[in-house]
């Protein structure tokens, strides 16, 4: 192990969990909050289907050689039908559409995609302030400029995303969009909040006004805790809407959702998908990269597609739902318990894997809190600020609870409360009643 990879350590002694850390910078016996990957645990209960999903589809397709070979650029057709009817059911929208999707190698490669294809190096992606941070680093690898705009317990601030879009210069819509809109539209990271209704409504509206691309990190839509499906439609399906009554010849997209396996099977597959109007999809399709190495993840995609025809997924994501939702339960209500009154707000998050916590206490600093946290107590989170554009959010914290068990998690609560409890003895956190 070279000195590097010796830093990231498991909280489990197997070497089988030091593998799956290897991304994770996590020490022995801590606990973290910081990540938004599924836990050994539930990895592991999804290896079965894995395994039935890739036996059925090699032992009982004649054709199954074909997965080996390059796959169709948009994607398998099987593979796409049946997403097609999968996405049908879990979004209850009868218009999902075939040829509207295509496969990725997940909503990073998706986003990346979006942003080769559909920007210009100099032009502006608005994103929300706070936003999952990773997305902001690699909208800036492609050398475009990231404006902030600010958001509210019910997702981004339209009034303020139209104050944004008044400064920028709209293009034509034949020299390409004018900004690029990055949302994480449901269950969000890191707030965990989900966009209303009416804000899709009027997002969608100033789209089409601004001439805006809206790129949709749909990765969180289906890990709703309770009812199976989403709790307000995808924002998509309000630009799909709109582009059903438009003439042919004027149909242009606004809205792309760009979803993932990562967090209702495994990160490991790296499969997603992309749904887009035909003209973005071609946009998307027709390049260098595809022309070159064929549709992406053919191989994994036509396993995952038989996932979905045995219905093996649905029960994976009914188990994840499940888990999840029991996890944020019981972590919202032991940090309730445990935190003195006066001391955070938090809104307990109806899906997805995160939760923000806001100290009331705008002088505290959660990067230097983090730092005491792991070496006195043991315990991870993501400070705000790694969030943020404004560095406006310093005294708040992104709270994860995919990484661990109930039980590990629940210890982490106790953790942290002490922490809080040592920092408002010794002055560094006030209590603001
Ligand atoms: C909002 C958001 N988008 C994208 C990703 C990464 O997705 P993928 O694994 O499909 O690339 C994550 C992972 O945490 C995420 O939270």
């Amino acid at each position: 192990m070279t000195s590097a990879a010796s830093d990231f350590v498991s909280t489990a002694s197997s070497s089988a969990a030091t593998a799956q850390n290897i991304l994770f910078d996590v020490r022995p016996g801590e606990v973290s909050f910081s990540f938004g990957a599924p836990d050994e645990s539930l990895l592991r209960q999804i290896v079965p289907v894995l395994k039935q999903a890739t036996i059925e589809r090699l032992e009982a397709d004649p054709d199954a050689y074909t997965l080996l070979q390059y796959g169709p650029i948009a994607g398998d057709a099987v593979f796409i039908n049946q997403l097609a009817a999968f996405l049908r059911l879990h979004y209850n929208d009868p218009h999902v559409d075939a040829t509207h999707l295509m496969a990725t190698a997940g909503a990073s490669q998706g986003l990346s995609f979006a942003c080769t294809h559909l920007m210009k190096p100099g032009d502006p992606v608005l994103i929300e302030d706070p936003t999952y941070f990773l997305a902001e680093q690699l909208i800036l690898e492609h050398h475009l400029k990231t404006v902030g705009v600010r958001t509210d317990d019910d997702g981004i601030n339209v009034e303020d995303l139209e104050k944004q879009l008044k400064a920028i210069p709209i293009k034509n819509p034949s020299e390409g969009y004018s900004a690029m809109l990055y949302l994480v539209p449901t269950f969000s990271n890191p707030r965990g909040t989900t966009i209303s209704h009416e804000k899709r409504q009027r997002i969608v509206a100033l789209a089409h006004q601004y001439n805006v691309i809206v790129v949709c990190d749909d990765v969180y839509e289906l890990l709703c805790y309770k009812g199976a499906q989403p709790p307000v439609p995808r924002l998509f399906s309000y630009d799909a809407a709109i582009l059903r009554d438009t003439p042919a010849a004027s149909k242009r997209g606004h809205v792309i959702s760009n979803a993932s396996f990562s967090k209702i099977f495994g990160p490991g597959v790296r499969l997603g998908w992309i749904e887009a109007w035909v003209d973005i999809q071609e946009k998307l399709t027709n390049t260098g990269f595809m022309a070159s190495g064929g549709g992406v993840q053919h191989c994994m995609s036509g396993l995952m597609g038989t996932a979905i025809q045995n219905g093996s997924l649905d029960r994976v994501i009914a188990a994840l739902q499940a888990a999840y939702g029991a996890r944020m339960a019981a972590v919202c209500a032991k940090l309730r318990q445990a935190i003195p009154a006066g001391v955070v707000n938090l809104i307990e998050p109806q899906g997805g894997l995160f939760m923000w916590v806001e100290f009331r206490d705008t002088a505290v600093d959660t990067e230097a809190l983090l730092a005491r946290a792991r070496r006195e107590f043991a315990v991870g989170f993501q400070p705000g600020n790694r969030f943020s554009q404004s560095k406006t959010f310093g005294h708040c914290m992104r709270l994860g609870i995919a990484f661990h068990p109930e039980a590990e998690l629940l210890s982490g609560v106790d953790r942290l409360a002490r922490l809080i409890h040592a920092s408002i003895a010794d002055g560094s956190i006030r209590v603001v009643p």
